[in-house]
Order: structure tokens, then sequence, then C-alpha cells
């Protein structure tokens, strides 16, 4: 193998992400040099707008309106895929690839609908696809589940992978700003994504989950074969009377594995943490993941999650490894991180039925304030086997209602499915439930 004496990195995209990227490589380029002796270059970058003012200096003449040149440049060595979204970013990323490149990528919901064909092209074009900076910003937690914890088999992976969401809560509950208000600052510190309904709406955290399902369990579970529910309902009753029940609310990711049955859960909604859980105390824009593997017991990762620099310290460290590949020939463990989960040619596991995945659950019911409407939910409930644990009513903020709120015991995701359609079908039911998780998790 030729190596390189001056490798050169190529961006695709320089918004809030590529500009973290460009100026802390440019601050550290002799510390880089010294440590994996050879130059390292910001050769070229390409952008929507040349003319756009930035918080980084880069000289005219390497920036071009091109991605694709930029994926295919035969000077380029390594490919930060910065642009975010599906279409280009699929393009640049597959034609990097196929020239042999190493791509750095940031991009979630790529890898999780693409996938299986970016590896694969990788594989065939001898390229790498490395993407720490997908998942949960500046948190190793790609190297730890693929590497550092390899000995594993993992039982419980859960966390709050979405810092915007984390954000809004913290905001929420701690100043009672309006959520339209606060979700508007989380744009401006370049923590939402640019379709914000990906954040709120649970999306960005559900494809979070997927790629570490992936590295976990070795299979892909898409985005529609998992619960997915944002925070876009949740109010201040619900954050009052979750701190009234001892918890605090969370948007959390959860992957499960029962190796007994093979199955598997992938999940994402927000969920009652009690008040002492370790995540319950990530505030802000952090970002926590909590593993539990066979060997080790349980880890947990704490640290930001989104912003420019969190998340450029995650790609940089793609490059470090890229620049290693690239003069040293180390095989990172990339293409296909968990095929060694599949031991002794242990069959892929299954994702689990809505009547495995077990909970106890919080429902919050607007209704009439009238006689008989306890009764005929408390009715709904004993008919689906659902037991009811906690029963609370307080004033709605709509005249003439009330909100009623329940906790339930355990019960699974079907028969509280069953319990809610038929609630919502109540005239004394003035609003489409709202159903809360209740994480007390057994680690
Ligand atoms: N919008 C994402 C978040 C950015 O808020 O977590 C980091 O992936």
């Amino acid at each position: 193998m030729n190596k390189p004496t001056v490798i050169n990195i190529g961006l695709c995209g320089l918004g809030t992400v590529g500009q973290g990227v460009w100026k802390h490589i440019e601050r550290s380029l002799p510390e880089l040099k010294a440590r994996f002796g050879v130059k390292l270059e910001l050769y070229r970058a390409a952008v929507k707008d040349p003319k756009k003012p930035r918080s980084v200096e880069i000289p005219a003449s390497k920036l071009t309106t091109d991605a694709l040149a930029v994926a295919t440049d035969p000077h380029v060595h390594i490919v930060c895929e910065l642009i975010g979204g599906t279409t280009l970013a699929r393009d640049v990323t597959l034609a990097a690839l196929k020239a042999g490149k190493i791509v750095v990528s940031a991009n979630k919901a790529l890898l999780c609908e693409h996938g299986v064909e970016i590896f694969a092209a990788a594989k065939k074009h001898g390229g790498h696809f490395l993407f720490e900076a997908s998942v949960a910003g500046g948190i190793p937690i790609i190297k730890a589940l693929r590497e550092g914890l390899i000995a594993n088999r993992f039982t419980l992976i859960y966390g709050i992978l979405n810092g915007t969401c984390n954000y809004i809560l913290t905001r929420m509950v701690k100043e009672g700003a309006p959520y339209a208000e606060i979700l508007a600052d989380a744009k401006r510190l370049g923590y939402a994504e640019a379709d914000e309904a990906l954040d709120v709406q649970g999306w960005d955290a559900a494809h979070k989950a997927s790629i570490l399902a992936y590295l976990a369990h070795g299979v892909w579970v898409k985005t529609d074969q998992m619960i997915v529910d944002g925070i876009s309902r949740i109010t201040q009753t619900d954050l009052k009377m979750a701190a009234q029940l001892g918890y605090c609310i969370k948007l959390l990711a959860v992957i499960t594995r029962d190796f007994a049955t093979n199955e598997i859960s992938v999940r994402v909604h927000p969920t009652l943490l009690p008040k002492d859980a370790v995540l319950a105390n990530v505030n802000s824009v952090f970002n926590a993941i909590s593993v539990t593997g066979d060997v080790v017991g349980t880890t947990t990762y704490i640290g930001r999650g989104a912003g420019q620099d969190a998340t450029a310290s995650a790609v940089i460290s793609d490059i470090a490894d890229a620049i290693t590949l690239l003069t040293a020939g180390k095989a990172v463990v990339a293409c296909a991180p968990s095929e060694n989960q599949l031991r002794g040619g242990a069959e892929a596991p299954k994702l689990a039925p809505l009547g495995h995945i077990r909970s106890r659950y919080y429902l919050r019911m607007t209704v009439k304030d009238e006689p008989g409407v306890l009764a005929q939910i408390a009715t709904i409930t004993a008919e689906s086997s659902v037991s009811i644990a906690t029963v609370i009513q307080m004033a709605a903020e709509r005249p003439d209602a009330a909100s009623l709120i329940l906790t339930t015991h355990q019960s699974d995701e079907r028969a509280i499915r069953h319990t809610l359609t038929d609630i919502a079908k109540l005239d004394c039911v003035l609003e489409p439930p709202l159903l809360l998780r209740i994480g007390d998790f057994q680690e």
C-alpha cells in the first residue's frame, strides 16, 4: 500500500457542523500532523451558495457548488458528507464509496434508510463509511458499542438521543417558557434539524435508535417497525403531574433484546423516569445512553448531543480513524459492525410483537366533568385487562372539562392500544388521550 504523505479532506456541506469541522481541524493541523506523521489539508468544500457569510474564512478557490465533484475528486482521500437529508447526500456518499474513498458522515437519516446499500457499496469498492457523529453528538457511543463493549450481548440500551427535545423539556420545566419560543432558540443554537418535525415528533431519535440497534444486534429495524412518539403534545400539566408522582419526562429511545425468545424491540417515546435515575438528571442539550451488557453490566455515557462543536468533535474522531486507515491500513470495524454478535451461527433476532412489549403507563384524558365518566373509563380498562394504579383529577385548561390522569400497573402495548382506542370513542372524552410510558428499567 502506498502511504500518502498528504491527506486531503473534501467537505460536502458547510452548515453548522461543516463550519465546526473546518474550524477545529484548521486550528489543530500542527497537532494532527505530529500525531499521525502526515500533512492534512482542508482541500475543497462544496456549498449551495459560495457567497453566504460563514464563521470560517475559506479561500474562494476552495469552494464549489458541485458536491459530486468533491466526492469523486481523485485528490480527495476523505469525504465528509455534512449535507443532511437523503437525496443529494445519498448520491454523494455512494459516488465517493464507489471511488473507493473513506466517507465520514453525521447523517443518521441516510444511514437508517440506506445503511444496507451504503455498507454494500463500501465493501464492494474498498471504501469505508464512518459515522460516529450520527448518534449522540459528541459522545463516542459508536466506538463504545463497536469496540469497547465488543465482548457483550446487549439486553437493554436506552437513552436520550435528541438534544433538541431534551433542551425543550428542560426549559419547559425550569422556566415554564412557551414551547414555540424554546424551539426557536434550539434552532438558533444549531441543535434542531432543518425540519424540526424530525426532532419533536421523535424521528431523529428513531433514526439514531435504529443505528444503535444495528450495532448492538446486527439487524436494521426501520422506523415504521418501531413505536415512535414525540414530545409535541406534552403540556405543563404532564410535567407537573409527573413531578408530583416522583418522575420527570424525557424523550427516550429504548432497545431491548430478550435472548430467551430472541426478540428485539426498538421504540422512541416520552417516558416518565424516576427523579433519581441518572438519565432523569441529564438536562438541556445533553444526551445520555445507558448500555447493559451481559459481561460488563451497565455503563452510562453522557455528553452534548447536538451543536456545532460536539458534532465536529465526533466527525474529527472519524477523520482520525480515516487517517489511520490510510496510513497504517488499520481496519475499522465499520461495514458489518455487529456480525460478530450473531455468535455460533445464532439466528438474527425477530421483532417482538406488541403484546410482548411491557410497561407501566400514564394516560391523560380531557373529559367532561360529570357523573359516571370515571366508571365508563374504568369499564374499558377492565375489559382490556389493564389494571389502574392511580387516578388523579384536576381542572383542565378548557372550561367545563377536567384532566383525568391514570397510571397503570404493568401491561402491554397491545392492551393499552385497545384501551386508548375505546376511550377515545367515548362521548365524555373531549380530546384524543395522551399516552406516556413509565420507565422502570431493569438494568
Ligand atoms: N437535531 C439533533 C438533536 C441534532 O437535536 O439531537 C444532533 O443529531
